[in-house]
């Protein structure tokens, strides 16, 4: 949540921030602003709403003119999105720039106010650039002093990109939980919360450990430990091309990222994959060290949450070991029991959720093993959990989250295969069979895709309904919950996923005339007990779109609707499966005009709780 950066070099410092702060926004739109050292004065521009209406006004009000300054994109916590609680905040001769939460925030201004300070915002963060200030007058104008004091004080979590009025064309930084970068280019450096900020400046960066500091100048950039120690870091190069943070002619990022399915799985399985089967050695997984787990739970949030349950169907019904899958926000609250002997996967594409990143250290601290299946480098997930895959998605800029939802379950086959045949559940023929299933995938998505005016035509006949359902048995169950929350992301249509066979226990009172029901049938073997539930829904007056295998023709008392699969096995059919239900999401959210890859009230990346 909330996204920042900051430059020092050659380039119009502002241009750069803008532009980095436009790779951010999926962060958080609520507000946007920039602090630069214009003829050595700091000068601050921002505004309510998106980036866009910040260039608006500074192209009314003008545009600050210099070679280094911070910036912010801003996704609302503490006080509501308005003009004075957007970022950047001051304090004296401090101007910062701040993603995360501060916990103990009330305390801090409670001393300060008695110190005769006075805030201007409703902001966490206005409190971190007084305390900083107040540092910093104490201690005769140290800023690195004043930024270790502060930071011993500060409880929650951030990432702060800092100037300092007395020290013109410098930028300073650290961190605690939340993520950020340093970017180093030739005679240019810069600090992000995300390497596709600064992509298409350079590819080298460090990444910022919690406590340590940042200083970038015209001269060099420094990094410092918590005593005032300068340290030597290794320079990681990003794996992402520029163009993967861009839109690529398409409309929106989302399409985009549905249209780059086939390539994610190809790059995320192909190095996973040694002589027809499954191999994680590559990512330190071996069998030996997958058996031997007496219980695994996935635990995650969102959609990260549905490729677990699809994971779960998966590695139950091949490895045999039970399964429970979690919302991280409840499970780390729940007194959970899991302990020595347990398997704990965290799904995470950013690498941050704070929820899921809490839940994975309770885990740890319980005594469970952690394997992270994580899309983003070096995130905070990753770098905790004991064991790791990452997913290679690329970058997933769209806030409905697609791409990254089809390699996270991609890898769940990879991991259930493997410990199937390392339980000894599965033999070598069946392993190397379904290895080899998964290797189709990619081609039949792409056959799927070239039928996206069918989505569009179905897309037509939801626009107007205020309510719809997602229904489905087994992993097609699973599957409507992700397309569920996918329709009702984007488009703010109304909608529930429920278990085809539940619905008669209270929600099909719920069905009305022409009430849209999207129906999920991809399992042979529970396909007529599927059917059977579509028609109680169907004989009530229910508009039905059914999405099934192309041979099969429904009778009118079934469908209204049907989006066909070409014929495949059951149980990889959600990769496939949940393409149609994806652009189907797309289309509606596009006819109605809503901001599809940015949508109202949310963020990419949940770095709160
Ligand atoms: O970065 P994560 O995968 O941990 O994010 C989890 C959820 O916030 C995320 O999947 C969210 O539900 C998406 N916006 C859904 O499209």
């Amino acid at each position: 949540m909330c996204g920042i950066v900051g430059y020092v070099g050659r380039r119009d410092a502002a241009d750069v921030l803008l532009d980095g702060l436009s790779k951010l926004e999926y962060r958080g739109y609520d507000s946007a602003g920039i602090a630069v050292f214009e003829d050595q004065q700091i000068r601050v521009a921002k505004s309510k709403g998106r980036l866009l209406d910040l260039q608006k006004k500074m192209e009314e009000e003008g545009k600050p003119a210099g070679h280094a300054g911070i910036g912010h994109t801003r996704w609302a916590t503490h006080g509501e999105p308005s003009d004075r609680n957007s970022h950047p905040h001051g304090g004296g001769s401090v101007t910062l720039v701040h993603n995360g939460i501060i916990e103990n925030y009330k305390r801090l201004k409670e001393f300060l106010l008695s110190q005769g300070r006075v805030f201007e915002s409703d902001t966490d963060t206005e409190v971190v650039a007084q305390l900083l200030d107040y540092y910093y007058e104490a201690n005769n104008g140290n800023p690195i002093d004043a930024i270790i004091k502060t930071s011993r004080e500060l409880e929650g979590s951030y990432a702060l990109g800092v100037v300092f009025a007395d020290f013109p064309d410098m930028v300073f930084a650290l961190r605690k939980e939340s993520p950020l970068i340093v970017g180093i280019g030739e005679g240019e450096s810069f600090i992000a919360s995300d390497v596709t900020a600064i992509l298409k400046y350079t590819k080298q960066y460090y990444l910022l450990e919690p406590g340590e500091i940042a200083v970038l100048s015209h001269r060099e950039t420094k990094i410092y430990d918590q005593h005032y120690q300068k340290i030597e870091k290794e320079l990681k190069t990003a794996d992402w091309d520029v163009s993967a943070a861009e839109k690529g002619g398409y409309e929106h990022f989302m399409l985009k990222e549905i249209f780059e399915q086939p390539t994610a799985i190809k790059t995320t399985i192909a190095p996973r994959i040694t002589d027809g089967l499954p191999d994680l050695s590559e990512c330190g997984i071996t069998p030996e060290r997958l058996t031997g787990f007496r219980r695994i739970h996935v635990v995650a949030c969102g959609t990260a949450m549905h490729a677990g349950m699809v994971g779960k169907y998966v590695i139950e019904r091949l490895a045999k070991v039970p399964v429970n899958v979690d919302i991280a926000s409840e499970f780390r609250y729940r007194d959970p029991l899991v302990g020595k002997g347990d398997l704990v996967i965290v799904i995470s594409q950013s690498g941050e959720t704070a929820d899921s990143l809490a839940a994975m250290r309770l885990a740890k601290s319980l005594g469970a093993e952690t394997l992270a299946i994580v899309n983003a480098k070096g995130s905070s997930i990753a770098r905790e959990a004991d064991m790791l895959i990452y997913t290679h998605a690329g970058p997933e800029i769209a806030v409905a989250s697609t791409k990254a939802y089809m390699v996270q379950i991609a890898v769940m086959y990879l991991f259930a295969f493997e410990l199937a045949l390392a339980n000894g559940s599965v033999d070598e023929a069946e392993c190397r069979r379904l290895t080899g299933l998964l290797q189709e995938t990619p081609a039949l998505i792409e056959s799927i895709l070239a039928h996206k005016d069918r989505a569009q035509q179905i897309a037509n006949e939801l626009i107007t309904a205020d309510s719809l359902l997602y229904i489905g048995r087994g992993l097609d169950y699973a599957l409507s919950m992700e397309g569920s929350l996918k329709l009702k992301e984007i488009s703010y249509i109304h909608s529930e996923s429920y278990a085809a066979g539940e619905l008669k226990h209270g929600t099909i009172s719920l069905i009305t005339e022409n009430m849209p029901v999207i129906a999920v049938a991809t399992q042979k073997r529970l396909f007529d007990k599927t059917v059977s539930n579509i028609k109680e829904v169907k004989a009530r007056g229910a508009k039905v779109v059914l999405v099934c295998d192309e041979a099969y023709v429904p009778e009118k008392d079934v469908a209204d609707l049907k989006f066909g699969l070409p014929e495949f096995d059951d149980l990889l059919s959600p990769m496939p499966a949940v393409v149609p239900l994806q652009l189907i999401a797309y289309y509606t959210a596009v006819l109605k005009g809503t901001d599809v890859d940015k949508p109202r009230n949310l963020a990419k990346s949940v770095t709160v709780e």
